[in-house]
C-alpha cells in the first residue's frame, strides 16, 4: 500500500501491531510513523525496522490511517491535541476497550472516518485474531485499506459494533487466559517432574496443534475432546477433575467479567 500509517502510543498492544505490519512488509519504513510517551522505548524496533519516531502532532499531521493506541482514558486528551492536525481525510483506527464509533465522533466533534478495532497481541506474530466495525462514512476504499492492515497481520472479520465487549472477552484479552492455561500446564508437567523448558514446549505447542486441528477440520470442539477421551482411559479422568473444579465456568464467568469492564469503560 502506498499511504502512511501512524501509531500514537505504542506499547504492548501498538508495538504488536506496528511489528506485525512491518514483518509482514505492508509498508516501507518511511511509511510508518510512530509517537510514544516515552520515545526512547521505541529506538530498538525502529533501529530493526526503520520507522521515524516523532510527536503526537507530527504524527497526526503525516498519518493517512492513524491508529491510537494508547489506555482508553487517554482517548478525549490526546484527540484534543492532535484533532487540528489532523488530515481531513485521515482513517481513524480505535483500538480501545470501551470506546464506540459515536464516542470517537463525539470527541473529534464531527462524523468522521473511523474503524472501530479490536486487535489481540499475536499480531507480534501475524496471527492476530481482529474484530472490525466501521463508521458509515467509510467508503469501500477505506474499508479496503483497513481491511489490508488487519489481514497484514493475521485474520481480521467485520462484526455488529454491539459485538465489542464480547469480542474483547473471546479475543482482545483472551490471550492472556490462553497464557495462564499454558503457564498451569507447565506447573502441572514440572510437578510431574518435567524440567520447565520442555513443560513449556509441551503445552505452548499442544495448544497450538488443538486450536489447528479444530479451523483446519471444522470440527465441534466437544468432538474433538472426545477424540481423546477413551472409556475408562486417563484423559477422562483429567476431564472429570476440571469439571468438578469449575474450569468451564471460572472461564464463561471471567469472560463476563471482563465484557462488563469493557462496558463500564465505555461509560466513564
Ligand atoms: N494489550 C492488549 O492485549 C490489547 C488488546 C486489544 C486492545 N488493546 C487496547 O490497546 C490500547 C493500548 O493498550 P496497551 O495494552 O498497549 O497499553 P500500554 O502497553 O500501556 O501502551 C500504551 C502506550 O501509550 C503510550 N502513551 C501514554 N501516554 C501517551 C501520550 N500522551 N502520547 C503518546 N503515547 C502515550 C505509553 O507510553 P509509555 O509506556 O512511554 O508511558 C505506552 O507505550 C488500549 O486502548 C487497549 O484497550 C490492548
Amino acid at each position: 500500500m502506498n499511504q502512511t500509517i501512524g501509531f500514537i502510543g505504542c506499547g504492548n498492544m501498538g508495538k504488536a501491531m506496528v511489528e506485525g505490519i512491518m514483518k509482514a512488509e505492508l509498508v516501507e519504513g518511511d511509511q510508518m510513523i510512530v509517537s510514544n510517551a516515552h520515545p526512547e522505548k521505541l529506538q530498538e524496533l525502529s533501529s530493526i525496522y526503520d520507522f521515524y519516531i516523532s510527536d503526537n502532532e507530527t504524527v497526526a499531521a503525516h498519518a493517512d490511517i492513524l491508529v491510537l493506541a494508547v489506555k482508553p482514558y487517554l482517548y478525549s486528551k490526546i484527540i484534543d491535541e492532535i484533532k487540528d492536525y489532523l488530515k481531513e481525510d485521515v482513517i481513524l483506527i480505535d483500538i480501545a476497550a470501551g470506546i464506540s464509533i459515536a464516542d470517537m465522533h463525539e470527541m473529534m466533534g464531527k462524523e468522521c472516518k473511523v474503524a472501530k478495532v479490536m486487535p489481540n497481541t499475536p499480531a507480534l506474530v501475524l496471527e492476530a485474531m481482529s474484530a472490525v466495525s466501521f463508521s458509515k462514512q467509510m467508503k469501500q476504499a477505506d474499508r479496503e485499506i483497513v481491511w489490508q492492515i488487519l489481514k497484514s497481520f493475521g485474520q481480521a472479520c467485520e462484526v455488529e459494533e454491539h459485538w465489542m465487549d464480547a469480542v474483547t472477552a473471546v479475543s482482545g484479552s483472551a490471550p492472556a487466559y490462553v497464557f495462564m492455561f499454558i503457564e498451569a500446564l507447565g506447573d502441572g508437567a514440572v510437578m510431574l517432574g518435567m524440567d520447565r523448558k520442555n513443560a513449556y514446549h509441551f503445552a505452548a505447542q499442544t495448544v497450538l496443534g488443538s486450536a489447528k486441528l479444530l479451523l483446519e477440520t471444522g470440527m465441534h470442539p466437544g468432538e474433538c475432546k472426545d477424540m481423546v477421551c477413551s472409556p475408562g482411559g486417563t484423559t477422562i479422568e483429567a476431564v472429570s477433575k476440571l469439571e468438578e473444579k469449575g474450569m468451564r465456568s471460572a472461564l464463561i464467568e471471567a469472560m463476563k467479567a471482563c465484557a462488563a469492564r469493557s462496558k463500564e469503560m465505555s461509560q466513564t
